[in-house]
């Protein structure tokens, strides 16, 4: 394999910050019936943020619930897609089979530019992604979004990318911990870099001068597309869309293409 090839691996792509895009996403969406269904499905509760499903236990939460038809029913969709989206992955993205593993589906039935969301929850503000309840330990974040709106594009817009971000930012993101944050670190089971993750997505939602003024890339995204992002070291909003349906992975730092672009490492070298 030549230089070339290898510096335009999808892999390398992904882990320098890139978003991926597919016009059309290259495996089975949910359709017919399911499509239908899944259309029709709203959030339910004030707790979870979207509706959202593990892959583990086939447990979907966060939905409005009918009956136990229903739920069985979104289940086995959401299971299906997983398992599409999965074995997808692995054949796109060789380098990662073996050490790539699944996390979590979420289906955002809301339209973003208009839902309500306390500040730092929301979508529509650029960060980066660090899961408070689930540390990444290492390991990249890899989401796989695609649109599933039938007429309606998604819009995104990104900045920076973490390996640019970071130079600029990091003595503020340490100083401007707060209390809250301060207490989470001492029960939490984080990584030094976990926890500078949540940090930096806090401060950055929080950030006026950074929200105005950081260089932006606007994204559309239309039905039936997919795209692909390290979502940790991509800075990157969500503007306007709905029903769009998510997967999160996590990237064993053993088969990283440029281990040294992962947040832990970038954080070592200081
Ligand atoms: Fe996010």
């Amino acid at each position: 394999m030549g230089s070339a090839s290898v510096a335009e691996s999808v892999e390398e792509r992904l882990e320098r910050g890139e978003v991926v895009f597919y016009p059309q996403t290259p495996f089975i969406l949910p359709a017919g019936e399911d499509y239908a269904f899944l259309l029709d499905q709203q959030s339910g509760g004030v707790i979870h943020k979207d509706i959202s499903f593990n892959p583990h236990n086939g447990k979907a939460i966060g939905f409005a619930r009918h009956d136990v038809i229903q739920a069985d029913h979104l289940e086995r969709v959401f299971g299906d897609f997983a398992r599409a989206a999965l074995d997808w992955l692995r054949l796109a993205l060789p380098s990662y089979a073996p050490g790539i593993e699944a996390d979590r589906v979420s289906y955002r039935p809301e339209e973003e530019a208009t839902r309500r969301l306390r500040h730092n929850a929301r979508n529509d503000l650029l960060h980066v992604d660090a899961f408070p309840g689930r540390p990444a330990r290492g390991r990249r974040i890899l989401r796989l979004f695609t649109n599933l709106h039938p007429t309606e594009t998604r819009v995104w817009v990104t900045s920076e990318p973490l390996p640019r971000l970071l130079p600029q930012v990091r003595d503020r993101v340490t100083r401007g911990t707060n209390w809250w944050r301060r207490l989470a670190d001492l029960v939490g089971r984080r990584s030094p870099s976990d926890r500078f993750m949540l940090r930096l997505h806090d401060f950055l939602k929080a950030s006026h001068d950074f929200q105005k003024h950081g260089s932006r890339r606007l994204w559309h995204f239309p039905p039936g597309s997919a795209w692909l992002v390290m979502t940790d070291g991509c800075t990157y909003a969500e503007l306007r869309g709905r029903c769009a349906l998510e997967h999160s992975f996590f990237v064993r730092p053993e088969v990283l293409v440029r281990p040294d672009l992962a947040p832990e490492a970038l954080l070592r070298a200081g």
